[in-house]
């Protein structure tokens, strides 16, 4: 279904929202079905984001996911959007083999899914690469705080609360162009202050209410994963009760011989 009325939202328009200070919501879609139904609700933004490796693949970290399955998806994603700003994370390694290889890997991106954006993972570490995307026209979300690219190195997904070395990151990601810039799992306080400090607006994930906007992983969001949810999630919906209780009553109905019935039958 298309929607004529829906005006697109450009890098630009989307840093505008910071300073008239409204807030903004941002997403996680995988597919075509799910990014035309949160488009249609207003989101600002939708990040076809790397833990597709653990809520779609049901891989037990986001390191799996390659570059060509992010863009197989991501693609779904970009046809279906016709309103929010669309935004796909370079999954690992792909912004850790140099400029050269960055550039070429964020470009395949925006070549081969009408997405409009990239996000990586790092801040000060990654300024070169968010510099060099950023001049060949390719926009950037910097993702600081805890980085899940790195679960191996941190032992773990936990808060992290350096608060001179995140301050550091954010700023430099600022400098070296990201238009925007994610914050997950750091202190409420923490991420409040930078968000003061910075020009460019900051989503939080676990981060407290003080950022820009917000964004949470919409399998969490909706009551669709199994198993362990962050904290900081908030269940807006209890899918998975309403799929199972679908699928068991279609099961029943078969069974019965209730389903198809008169109207589901051609004469
Ligand atoms: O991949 C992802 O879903 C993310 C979250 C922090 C939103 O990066």
């Amino acid at each position: 279904m298309s929607n004529p009325a829906a005006e697109r939202l450009t890098v630009p328009k989307f840093m505008a929202l910071k300073h008239a200070q409204r807030k903004i919501t941002m997403l996680t879609a995988y597919d075509y079905t799910m990014a035309q139904l949160l488009d249609e609700t207003g989101v600002d933004a939708l990040l076809v984001g790397d833990s597709m490796s653990m809520v779609v693949q049901g891989h037990a970290t986001t390191l799996p996911v390659t570059l060509d399955e992010m863009i197989y998806h991501a693609e779904m994603v970009g046809r279906a959007v016709q309103r929010a700003l669309t935004i796909v994370d370079m999954p690992f390694p792909s912004n850790h083999l140099g400029r050269y290889k960055a550039v070429e890997n964020a470009g395949r991106i925006l070549k081969e899914t009408r997405c409009q954006a990239v996000k990586l993972e790092g801040g000060a570490d990654q300024a070169e690469i968010i510099g060099a995307l950023t001049s060949a026209g390719i926009p950037v979300v910097a993702h600081c705080g805890l980085r899940p690219q790195n679960v191996h190195l941190l032992g773990g997904y936990k808060v992290q609360r350096d608060h001179d070395r995140l301050l550091r990151e954010a700023h430099e990601a600022e400098q070296a162009g990201a238009f925007c810039v994610l914050l997950e799992c750091i202190p409420a306080d923490l991420a409040t202050d930078i968000t003061a400090r910075l020009k460019v607006p900051t989503i939080g994930i676990g981060a407290g209410a003080g950022c820009d906007g917000q964004v949470l992983v919409t399998n969490d969001m909706l009551g669709l994963t199994s198993g362990y949810v962050p904290r900081f999630v908030k269940p807006y919906a209890d899918l998975r009760s309403v799929i199972k209780q679908a699928a068991e009553a279609f099961s029943a109905d078969v069974r019965a011989g209730r389903f198809p019935g008169p109207d589901q039958q051609f004469k």
